[in-house]
């Protein structure tokens, strides 16, 4: 990743490498900063504009070489695509072009005029998008034993003749980039070395490293609280069971009860390789299952950056971390576990084993009275075939906080899709001698799925997230993404944080 980001104002010295510039199509003649590095060039980059068939498509690039004193040697002109089609996914992807091609050449270093960016922006929007785009796509996991010879980009400077105006966003994409990277090296991590103990223990350590609150049971709590689907799930592996409470509260003590901030519970699916159990899965593409606490993930990255941008909410996370495995003392199908709350569920696929865990986690969640949860969990490979895997599927309880879901996801850049979620459902996972089974057979599983969470969240308003289909990419097909996990949901939680607080603050009600 790139670990020094600085901020200037636009003067060129012709010492810079490469200065990228982002254009938008038909965006006329080159304004502010843009000039100033044409006038520098004499006019060779306009030039090069108009002569050149570049079409400022988005994500389109071209690298123009000068040669003249003051100017810099290259300039990477990047497309932003029409300007009234932009939008923070959109800016994002260019934002990754650029970065890939800016390393692809081989530069360390290089400058970004961000000048035209500052300017279509509302509130904290096309700027954050582009450069975390930008950040994200110098991402890479690897466990080669050959060092990489490539160069890579460590050195971003920021131009801009708005420095006031860029601050803000140019540190929220940081953070949020850094975090969404976290949470991509916590999916990308083998199962053998990321264990539920592992995780556990990043839970601490990531607590020690943003100022959180952190708490972990073993066997002995889960059992003392009576979690039997968290141990029902966790049976068949050698790895014991662990369950992370992560708090975050800034809210000073002694503040008067109405100045109380809203508190959201963050409940992430933990499950650190799903082999699917007895119900074992077929062996294609099993190896993604290690990505199977993408949730979990999600979640512990989202509330690092609630912290480091001091949001005002209170939040508790709360991760169950299991492994599914088959053996000889394994739980199988027709086992019956009993949950947090007391209510039975019938074990009708050992490999629906995330709304299990689930169950008990929203249970207890219920003791904290939160005023919203939201879960977050790869919890069905039906939720792919629905949505694909750019857009995740929401459900919840409360149309408000779904439509602020939704409004997250727009401004994330990570976009979320309602599905229905109604009695019907429910029905449809009512028990035959248990109060619930696991399973509903294959039509609408998704909301099925979402369905039996819903039985445990009692009257809370509350948001189900299914990241199934987008936690993880086959192939990079998107710009500021690689193979394998993608990080998503850590900008999408923060963006609903900060809607969530920022709603409390408007509204004069206390809780
Ligand atoms: N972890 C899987 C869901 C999943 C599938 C995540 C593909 C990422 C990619 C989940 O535990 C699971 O196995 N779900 C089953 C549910 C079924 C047994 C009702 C599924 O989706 O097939
Ligand atoms: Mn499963
Ligand atoms: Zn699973």
């Amino acid at each position: 990743m790139i670990t020094n980001i600085v901020k200037r104002a636009v003067a060129f010295t012709g010492k810079e490498d490469v200065v990228v510039l982002p254009v938008f199509r038909g965006s006329g003649e080159l304004k502010g900063p843009g000039k100033k590095l044409d006038v520098l060039c004499r006019s060779a980059l306009s030039s090069y504009i108009r002569k050149s068939r570049f079409a400022p498509d988005r994500g389109e690039t071209a690298l123009v070489a000068f040669d003249f004193p003051k100017a810099p040697r290259h300039v990477l002109l990047v497309g932003l695509g029409e300007r009234a089609a932009a939008n923070p996914e959109r800016l994002a992807a260019a934002g990754g072009s650029a970065s890939k091609a800016v390393k692809n050449r081989g530069f360390s270093s290089c400058h970004l005029l961000v000048d035209p960016l500052i300017e279509i922006e509302g509130a904290g929007g096309a700027l954050r998008a582009f450069l975390k785009g930008f950040l994200l796509a110098q991402y890479s996991f690897s466990l080669k034993t050959a060092r990489e010879d490539r160069k890579r980009l460590t050195r971003l400077v920021v131009l801009t003749d708005n420095p006031r105006k860029a601050v803000d966003d140019i540190r929220t994409s940081r953070v949020v980039a850094g975090q969404t990277a976290y949470a991509r090296d916590l999916v990308n991590r083998p199962a053998d070395d990321l264990t539920p103990r592992a995780m556990a223990d990043e839970a601490k350590r990531l607590a020690r490293e943003h100022g959180l609150e952190c708490r972990v049971m073993g066997r002995r709590g889960i059992e003392k609280l009576g979690m039997g689907a968290v141990l029902g799930v966790a049976q068949g592996s050698p790895h014991e069971p662990y369950f992370i409470e992560l708090r975050y509260d800034r809210h000073e003590r002694g503040a008067a009860a109405r100045d109380r901030r809203p508190r959201v519970c963050l409940v992430g699916k933990g499950v650190t390789f799903d082999s699917g159990g007895i119900s074992i899965k077929p062996w294609q593409n099993m190896n993604e299952m290690k990505g199977d606490m993408a949730g979990g993930a999600a979640v512990m990255g989202a509330m690092a950056v609630a912290s480091r941008l001091a949001l005002p909410v209170e939040i508790l996370g709360l991760i169950p971390c299991v492994e599914n495995m088959p053996d000889g003392t394994a739980f199988r199908p027709g086992d019956v576990v009993v949950t947090h709350t007391g209510k039975t569920i019938e074990v009708l696929s050992t490999d629906a084993e995330g709304r299990l865990i689930l169950a008990d986690a929203l249970g207890y969640a219920l003791k904290f009275k939160p005023d919203v949860i939201v879960d977050v969990a790869t919890l069905t490979g039906s939720v792919s075939i629905a949505l694909g895997t750019r857009i995740a599927g929401v459900m919840g309880n409360d149309q408000r906080l779904v439509d602020l879901m939704l409004a997250a996801g727009r401004a994330a850049g990570e976009p979320v899709w309602q599905l229905p979620l109604d009695d019907s459902f429910t029905d449809l996972i009512k028990g035959d001698i248990t109060d619930y089974k696991n399973f509903a057979g294959r039509d609408g599983s998704t909301i099925t799925a979402a369905a039996l969470l819903g039985e445990f969240v009692g009257a809370t308003p509350w948001v189900h997230l299914d990241i199934a289909g987008t936690s993880w990419t086959q192939e990079a097909k998107v710009s500021y993404q690689s193979k394998g996990a993608t990080g998503y949901g850590v900008d999408l939680l923060a963006r609903f944080l900060a809607l969530v607080a920022g709603g409390a603050a408007d509204s004069a009600a206390p809780r």
